[in-house]
């Protein structure tokens, strides 16, 4: 007698996926104009985008999804726990680092695996990833390889590559989110505009750009940060606050990363708010359903990287993260681009899949696939990144 009840939702849930991923059942929707001020004044160039647009924007992601980024902290120590100059066969340099953050008597602590190329004489341009999966993907003895974080194939290229485990900042747990850089600020806990898990994540990439200042080995100028999904989202965010980072790479990162909300095709700010409510602030919550009335798109959060380069991809088979949506994040920040005479090479519409726009300020991929990060996309990071570093080879 209980299987009818439970054939009936099944088929609802079922509907609802369809419902979910239908093209046709995408709302009317109209996107803020990342160059209308709060005072509803038209944004007359970069200078006025500086002063005035870009604080109102970055303080509207603060306030309604990521929560503030606190910037004062007693101390920053970094300590070298192991060096082995003849690393992956001699070819390159392999560097741990504890970077060591403290403030009213509490630290937190990050562990840093770095590995730059032997063969080249400048400091290197370097590939952070903020690491949202197990610690074996970065290892440094380099007996587990994965297409995740492709190290000897980044060395070969010429970059240096780096990563830290987002549980060094706050575990990814909405129990223990807390233990981890929230200690430093409990008050961030009481404030609904409080930092979180994701924010908590883009902290831990800028102390870590801290250290690259103190490196001789990489160019602090030459940083790329790097995100798949979560850890994409967190990218974002980091690239965002922290105009150091010279490039942003966000891998699949879909609701709440690079895709549009206001479309509501996949996931949407309900789910991920119920699903992951270590995430975002809790004034986030207000906008469960409620896409439209979110002063901000995810277009205008790729606009506050600008003019520095954003490379967005996806996988076909990942529609969750809403490929489409992606795609026209990128297309609607261009008009920022614009104000810095930067002109993207994205066509009018998606390209086909596993055409990657690189040539570009805003590029992009849709990779044949699932929601992963693969070697295919590691060749478009480095290409775009060779691109916009000028790295001849
Ligand atoms: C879930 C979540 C996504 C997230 C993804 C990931 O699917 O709904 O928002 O991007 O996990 O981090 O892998």
């Amino acid at each position: 007698m209980k299987t009818i009840p439970f054939i009936l939702a099944l088929l609802c849930c079922m509907a609802a996926q369809a419902q979910q991923y239908d093209e046709s059942k995408v709302p009317a929707y109209t996107l803020p104009d990342p160059l209308l001020t709060l005072k509803g004044r038209k944004v007359a160039d970069v200078l006025d985008w500086n002063h005035v647009r870009r604080h109102e924007i970055l303080r509207l992601f603060e306030d309604n999804i990521y929560g503030q980024m606190p910037q004062d902290f007693d101390s920053i120590r970094f300590v070298t726990l192991r060096e082995e100059p003849r690393a992956m066969d001699g070819k390159a340099r392999l560097k741990e680092t504890r970077i060591t953050v403290y403030r009213m008597g509490k630290s937190v602590a990050i562990h840093l695996v770095l590995f730059v190329p032997n063969n080249i004489s400048r400091p290197a341009p370097v590939f952070l990833l903020i690491n949202n999966r197990g610690k074996n993907i970065t290892d440094p003895d380099r007996k587990e390889k994965s297409p995740f974080w492709p190290a000897e194939m980044v060395i070969d290229s010429g970059y240096a590559i780096a990563a830290f485990h987002v549980s060094d900042l706050a575990p990814d747990n909405k129990d223990t989110y807390m233990n981890g850089v929230l200690q430093l600020y409990p008050e961030q806990l009481e404030a609904d505009n409080g930092m979180k898990a994701i924010g908590a994540w883009a902290w831990g990439a800028a102390r870590v750009r801290d250290y690259f200042k103190e490196e001789r080995l990489v160019n602090p100028w030459k940083v790329a940060v790097v995100g798949h999904s979560r850890g994409g989202k967190a990218a974002l965010w980091a690239a965002a606050q922290d105009q150091r980072f010279a490039l942003c790479i966000s891998n699949c990162s879909g609701n709440s990363g690079a895709a549009l909300a206001r479309r509501q095709f996949g996931e949407r700010i309900s789910r991920i708010n119920s699903t992951f409510p270590h995430w975002f602030n809790n004034n986030y919550k207000k906008y469960n359903d409620q896409e439209n009335e979110l002063p901000v798109d995810q277009h205008m959060l790729i606009a506050l990287i600008a003019p520095r380069p954003v490379y967005a991809t996806n996988a076909t088979k990942d529609l969750w993260a809403d490929p489409t949506g992606t795609f026209l994040s990128l297309k609607n920040a261009e008009k920022v681009y614009g104000l810095y005479n930067l002109k993207s090479a994205l066509p009018a519409t998606p390209p086909a899949p596993d055409t990657a726009i690189e040539a570009s300020i805003l590029g992009y991929h849709n990779r044949t696939g699932e929601h992963d990060m693969t070697i295919f996309d590691w060749q478009h990071f480095i290409r775009f990144a060779d691109i916009h570093f000028k790295i001849d080879r």
